[in-house]
């Protein structure tokens, strides 16, 4: 079994304060860890739950993919982290089955992490990001 934790869920929001507070209210939630990745044209707020966090992510700039994401389906689950312990082992296993490589080869991530993002379509529908700490 490649795949050690549910890593993140990220949830694409409009407005990343709003959604920081919804959760401190709604739950006593604490942002563990808050990062803007330009790369990624994103800024990512995570909450942790036991070894795990929800990623609330919100667009830094229009052509960011979650900005297009945002336009076309709306706020909502975007993509599941699952963590790993070799990103490019996982990444050429997931391949090998038949699943669509986003990243070609394993990129650096939020949080000083590797990962690698693959395709819904080949993936039972859901974007799936492998995360090596
Ligand atoms: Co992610």
């Amino acid at each position: 079994m490649l795949l050690t934790e549910i890593d993140h869920i990220a949830i694409a929001v409009n407005d990343l304060d709003a959604a920081v507070a919804y959760y401190a209210e709604a739950f006593g939630a604490e942002v563990a860890h808050r990062e803007v990745v330009d790369s990624d044209g994103v800024e990512e707020a995570l909450v942790k739950v036991a070894d795990s966090y929800i990623q609330l992510t919100a667009a830094t700039r229009p052509d960011s993919p979650i900005a297009k994401f945002l336009e076309k389906r709306g706020e909502g689950l975007h993509h599941v982290g699952y963590r790993v312990d070799n990103c490019a082992e996982a990444l050429a296993s997931l391949v090998a089955a038949g699943g669509r490589a986003i990243d070609e080869e394993p990129r650096p991530g939020s949080r000083g992490t590797t990962v690698a993002f693959v395709h819904p379509k080949g993936s039972f529908g859901t974007l799936i990001e492998l995360v090596q700490e």
